[in-house]
């Protein structure tokens, strides 16, 4: 195995260059968010310019716009009903593959790109690994409508919410125009009844947990780069 030596960026960039192999000619293939999909998406460019042919879909206006820079033409995901492949970050994943994701807030948009695609790939560098989730917050993007319903039903769930807020102390605003809860948990026993909890509450859109949806996950650390199937 490759020893990578540099640090978390260098970490990214390998896991996200092994699992972009995947991508094959003709796919339509599902473009994530945050600065190691950023990495996956670079990848994918140099492959493009060597003669790759396939249809990215992307999952926020900032993915768009990135591989746009790239000279990656985008299409629209809207008029997909199903997808090859999708790659994208995690802020954090457990040894089953269950993760939570939405640090950038794009989970809604990534959830669905995830659940459309017949493969889902995770590319992370080693400090996102966990034997238990929950040291991160779980993002719930939320309709403003219905902010006070919904935290006083994340306390109820033993969490505890904190409306997302800009650098300008401006609430964070998805691009849906809504906003986002960041819930503190102290610890995440019961992911699946969490997350079917939070499925079933009105004014929640879409929230972090990415329980069923990977497939695979590409991890770097010093010792290199390794592949774990679900
Ligand atoms: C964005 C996400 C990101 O994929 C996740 O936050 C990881 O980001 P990064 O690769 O920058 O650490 O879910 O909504």
């Amino acid at each position: 195995m490759a020893q990578i030596s540099a640090g978390t960026d260098e970490m990214k960039c390998a896991a996200s260059v092994a699992a972009v192999e995947e991508v094959r000619d003709g796919m339509i293939v599902g473009l994530g968010t945050g600065s190691t999909a950023r990495h996956a998406i670079e990848a994918i460019a140099r492959r493009i310019a060597e003669g790759l042919r396939i249809e990215p879909v992307a999952t926020s206006h900032a993915t768009a716009d990135f591989a746009a820079s790239l000279g990656i033409p985008v299409r629209d995901f809207a008029s997909f009903a199903a997808i090859d492949l999708a790659i994208d970050g995690v802020d954090e994943i457990d040894p089953a593959l269950r993760a939570i994701k939405g640090a950038g807030g794009a989970m809604l948009r990534e959830k669905i790109v995830a659940t459309a695609a017949t493969r889902m790939l995770a590319v992370a560098d080693s400090s996102k690994l966990a034997e238990q989730l929950g040291n991160r917050p779980v993002p719930i993007e939320i309709l403003p409508f219905a902010q006070a319903f919904v935290e006083h039903r994340v306390r109820d769930l033993g969490g505890e919410p904190a409306l997302r807020r800009t650098m300008a102390e401006t609430p964070f605003v998805t691009d849906q125009a809504n906003f986002v809860l960041d819930a503190h948990f102290a610890s995440i026993e019961a992911p699946g009844a969490l997350a079917a909890a939070l499925d079933a509450c009105p004014g929640i859109l879409a929230h972090g947990l990415f329980l069923t949806e990977i497939d695979a996950l590409y991890v770097a650390g010093h010792d290199g780069v390794s592949r774990r199937e679900r």
